[in-house]
């Protein structure tokens, strides 16, 4: 089983990027423990962070035929972009929406996700833990036979 891990913009600074919300965990470290996570259940997992729209979309638009499943934290992208909606709605691949906080006690215009109707499932809330827990949740979902 092939996944893909997908950061959207900023999620590089993690570490020094608002740490009372993010935590001070760095990407590194979200990605290595995504990776050990696939591992122990058998799955390889490649990851991609980008702050450019376009650069995540094409992304998901070569994934189809190549991945199983996808675990994407939009980031600032899942309140604005149809682009990357339409890319995991053409991808026909499980993809789980994954969140650092838990947006909804943020900012209203964090409540909204263009993502999350293209998704088979979503996450948030849970800081680092949550990169091993949609991992472990989208093999999960693969492996039931999830679309
Ligand atoms: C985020 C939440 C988004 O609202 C925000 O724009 C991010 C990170 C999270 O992981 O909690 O950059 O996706």
């Amino acid at each position: 089983m092939k996944l893909l891990l997908l950061n959207g913009p900023n999620l590089r600074l993690l570490g020094t990027r608002e740490p009372g919300i993010y935590g001070r965990f760095t990407l590194a470290d979200a990605e290595a423990l995504a990776r050990e996570t696939a591992a122990r259940l058998g799955a390889e997992l490649d990851c991609f962070q980008s702050d450019v729209e376009g650069e995540l979309v094409s992304k998901v638009g070569a994934a189809r035929g190549v991945y199983d499943g996808i675990v994407i934290n939009p980031a600032a992208y899942t309140h604005t972009s149809v682009a990357l909606r339409d890319a995991l709605a053409a991808a026909e691949l499980p993809a789980v929406e994954l969140h650092i906080s838990n947006t909804h006690r943020r900012e209203a215009f964090r409540h909204v996700s263009y993502t999350a109707p293209v998704c088979v499932a979503q996450l948030m809330g849970f800081g680092l833990t949550g990169y091993a827990l949609a991992v472990e949740g989208l093999v999960a979902l693969i492996q039931g036979g999830a679309r």
